[in-house]
C-alpha cells in the first residue's frame, strides 16, 4: 500500500517524502513543479502534473494501490493571496476538491491535510488552542479554513477520515544537509537572514518594532520541518488504526521575536548580520504561539529539534551547502 504525497517536491513535502522513505513506506509523489524542485526528491515514484487535471489523478490512483494521501499542494504566499485572492481560492480549494473527488471514486479513506496558523488570524489568546476563534486575515488562511470545512463534510458523506495540521512557522532543514528551504521569491525570515550571512543580501529588514511585544518585534513559534513531517506520519498511522478525524496545531509552544531570531542566527553563523528597521508588513499579527498539547496527546507527537538554535543550525548547514538553492 502506498502513500500519495501531493506537493511532495515542495519544502515541507520533500521532507515528508524523505521521512516516509526512511520508514520504509511506499511513496508516490504528485507535483506540478510550479514551486517544487526535482532535486528535493530523494526517492518515490514521481508523477508530474496538477491536481486539477482529472487525467493525471486517474492515472495515479489506477496505477498505484494508494492507502492514504498527504496533501501539501498549495500556493502559500500570504501577501500574494491578498492581491490575487481568486488564484488562491481556485488553486488551494479547487485542487483539494478534485483530489477528494478522486479519493471518493477510488475509495481512499485517509487524508492528512496541510493547514496553517493563518486560519486563526489575529488571535484572542496565546497560546492558541484548536477550538479558538478562526477569523483569517488573508485569503491564504481563508482558503485553508475552507478546505478544513470541506473535509468535515466529505467525512460525513463519504467516510473520508482526515487530520488537518495547522502549522505555525515551518523552519530548518533535513539533518543530512541534502534538502532544505528554497522559495522563489524568498519571503521567509530565516532563509532571508541566511542570505545576508552568505553575502547575497546586504541586510535584513525588520518589519516593525512597535508591536506590543517585549522588544517591539513580532513573535513567532518556529517548528522544525522534520518534526512537522513526523507529525504527518503519526497522523497517517493513527488514521490507519481507524481513529476519527481531528484538527491539530503544530508548533513548539515557544515564541521568538524577529530580533531574537536574528541574534541567534548571528550566534550560529558567527557572522555579523546587518539588520535595519522597516515599517510593519501588512497583516502580520504581533504574536503567534501554538498550544500543541492536542498533537502531543492525540498523535503522540514529540518534537525532536525544538530549540531555535538547532532549527537555525540545520537551515544554515543546507544554505551553506546550497548557496544558490536547488539547481534548476
Ligand atoms: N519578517 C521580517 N523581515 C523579513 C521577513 C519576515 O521582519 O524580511 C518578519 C515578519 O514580519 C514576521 C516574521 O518575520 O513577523 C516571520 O515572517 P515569515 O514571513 O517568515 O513567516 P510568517 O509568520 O509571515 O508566515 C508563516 C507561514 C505562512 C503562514 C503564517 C501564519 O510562512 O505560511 O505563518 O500566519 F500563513
Amino acid at each position: 500500500m502506498a502513500i500519495l504525497v501531493c506537493g511532495g517536491a515542495g519544502y515541507i513535502g520533500s521532507h515528508m517524502v524523505a521521512q516516509l522513505l526512511e520508514k520504509g513506506e511506499e511513496v508516490v509523489v504528485l507535483d506540478n513543479f510550479q514551486k517544487g524542485h526535482h532535486d528535493s526528491l530523494l526517492g518515490g515514484k514521481l508523477y508530474s502534473g496538477d491536481l486539477r487535471d482529472d487525467a493525471i489523478l486517474h492515472k495515479v490512483f489506477t496505477e498505484n494501490n494508494i492507502d492514504a494521501v498527504i496533501d501539501f499542494a498549495a500556493d502559500s504566499l500570504v501577501g500574494e493571496s491578498v492581491t490575487e485572492p481568486l488564484k488562491y481560492f481556485e488553486n488551494n480549494i479547487g485542487s483539494t476538491i478534485n483530489l477528494l473527488k478522486a479519493m471518493r471514486d477510488y475509495k481512499v479513506k485517509k487524508i492528512v491535510f496541510s493547514s496553517t496558523a493563518a486560519t486563526y488570524g489575529e488571535p484572542d489568546n496565546i497560546p492558541i488552542l484548536e477550538d479558538d476563534r478562526t477569523f483569517p486575515t488573508n485569503p491564504y488562511g481563508e482558503s485553508k479554513l475552507a478546505v478544513e470545512k470541506i473535509l468535515k463534510w466529505c467525512d460525513n458523506a463519504y467516510g473520508i477520515k482526515y487530520t488537518a495540521l495547522r502549522y505555525f512557522n515551518a523552519a530548518g532543514a533535513h539533518i543530512s544537509g541534502k534538502i532544505g528551504e528554497d522559495h522563489r521569491p524568498e519571503s521567509h525570515l530565516i532563509p532571508l537572514i541566511l542570505q545576508v550571512a552568505l553575502g547575497q543580501r546586504e541586510k535584513i529588514m525588520i518589519f516593525g518594532d512597535d508591536y506590543d511585544t517585549e522588544d517591539g518585534t513580532c513573535v513567532r513559534d518556529y517548528v522544525h520541518v522534520t518534526d512537522l513531517a513526523n507529525a504527518h506520519l503519526l497522523a497517517v498511522e493513527r488514521l490507519r488504526r481507524g481513529e476519527d478525524s481531528v484538527i491539530c496545531n503544530l508548533g513548539n509552544g515557544k515564541g521568538f521575536s524577529v530580533k531574537e531570531v536574528i541574534e541567534t542566527t548571528r550566534k550560529v553563523t558567527g557572522l555579523k548580520i546587518k539588520a535595519e528597521m522597516a515599517p510593519r508588513r501588512a497583516g502580520d499579527p504581533a504574536v503567534l504561539i501554538a498550544s500543541s498539547d492536542k498533537a502531543k496527546n492525540i498523535l503522540g507527537w514529540a518534537p525532536k529539534y525544538d530549540s531555535l538554535q538547532t532549527i537555525i543550525e540545520t537551515a544554515w548547514q543546507w544554505h551553506k551547502g546550497h548557496p544558490d538553492g536547488y539547481v534548476k
